[in-house]
């Protein structure tokens, strides 16, 4: 199966291959950046950010001794921003363990902070000609049609058999492309719902498209519907100030956010919720509209507030800001549409 497998699918990737700029670059840095960027995030978007990223952090030094802050800024609006912390500190592990030198195995690469099995099979795969598998979600689907795999691949003993399975069709002497191939049949053709066979190279290999149902598999664990949450967000003014905070807390963590409290407040009740949560004197809550951003575990309803106070210095943890000064800050999305109201609501 294996052989037939690879001389079906590396001339059709030779011949469909989606020209990224990350690849073709033997360039372990490059395919560690562009792979961490494109676990959750579609191919289109990472396009847009990782020319910039690289522009700015060229190699793992740059990124090591860059400014916190200045990673995440280049990562704003791609979301989960954990990613971006972890690759800084693999990066700075990268300079103190190996003076600046990925390593090119495996086990070598797993012990590198946020790189875990996938990362680390692709780096070794695509920058190093290992012959080893890259299992993302795209893989699970192929393989599971390919192999006709019925079980839950959220079942640990099910899951360790499909990364098998995997690791045995990789080609050995190209298994970076292989494994590339594998992610662009499974984004491009092997996709959700309707995959489009008629088009696809493994067809006739297919064991799931015998069967005639490949759009059932694979079988994914359940997933939990978003916890919906109600928030009050506070533009509050001191002049031409806002005040805002960078977030402690592991989600959205390092980013800047203005007040929130938690649920929906009337006007008269909003100013004593944000003397609890600042300690500052507010005034004149006015609703400035909606707004809503969907989390993969949480939805956020937002309901978006001007507020004044009298107060010049901010309290601790908390800092005034004008708009110019926001603009540097790194925001997460879901402020997008409090940061377009704070700048119709501020004089520029
Ligand atoms: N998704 C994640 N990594 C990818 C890659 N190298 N090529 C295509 N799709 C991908």
């Amino acid at each position: 199966m294996e052989k037939e497998l690879r001389s079906l699918l590396l001339p059709w990737y030779d011949a469909h291959r989606r020209l990224l700029p990350w690849r073709d670059v033997r360039n372990p840095y490059a395919t560690w950046v562009s792979e961490v960027m494109l676990q959750q995030t579609r191919v289109e978007t990472v396009r847009a950010y990782y020319p910039r990223f690289m522009a700015r952090f060229p190699d793992v030094k740059a990124l090591a001794e860059a400014p916190e802050e200045a990673v995440l800024k280049q990562w704003e609006g791609l979301g989960y921003y954990r990613r971006a912390r972890n690759l800084q500190l693999g990066a700075q592990q990268v300079m103190r363990e190996y003076g600046g030198v990925i390593p090119a195995t495996v086990p070598e690469l797993l012990r590198i902070q946020g790189i875990g099995a996938y990362t680390a099979g692709a780096i070794a795969s695509i920058a190093f000609n290992q012959p080893v598998a890259a299992v993302d979600g795209n893989v699970i689907r192929v393989v599971s049609r390919l192999m006709d795999l019925r079980e839950n691949v959220g079942i640990p003993s099910v899951r360790r058999s499909l990364d098998a399975q995997a690791a045995a069709l990789v080609d050995p002497l190209r298994p970076g492309d292989f494994n590339q191939a594998m992610m662009d049949l499974g984004a491009t053709i092997c996709v959700p719902g309707t995959p489009d066979c008629d088009r696809c190279p493994l067809s006739p290999l297919c064991r799931a498209r015998a069967q005639g149902d490949p759009e059932e598999l694979p079988v994914l664990p359940r997933k939990k519907p978003p916890k919906a949450l109600d928030w009050d967000v506070c533009l509050l003014r001191a002049g031409d100030r806002l005040l805002v905070r960078r977030r402690t807390e592991p989600m959205l963590e390092g980013l800047w956010v203005f007040p929130m409290t938690e649920g929906h407040r009337t006007a008269a009740q909003l100013p004593g919720a944000v003397k609890r949560l600042t300690g500052l004197r507010v005034t004149d809550a006015e609703p400035l509209g909606e707004a809503r951003h969907i989390f993969t575990h949480q939805v956020w309803q937002m309901k978006l507030w001007a507020l004044r106070t009298e107060a010049t210095a901010a309290p601790e943890g908390w800092r005034f800001v004008t708009l110019e000064e926001l603009r540097g800050l790194t925001c997460p999305t879901a402020m997008r549409a409090a940061i377009r109201a704070a700048e119709s609501l501020l004089p520029r």
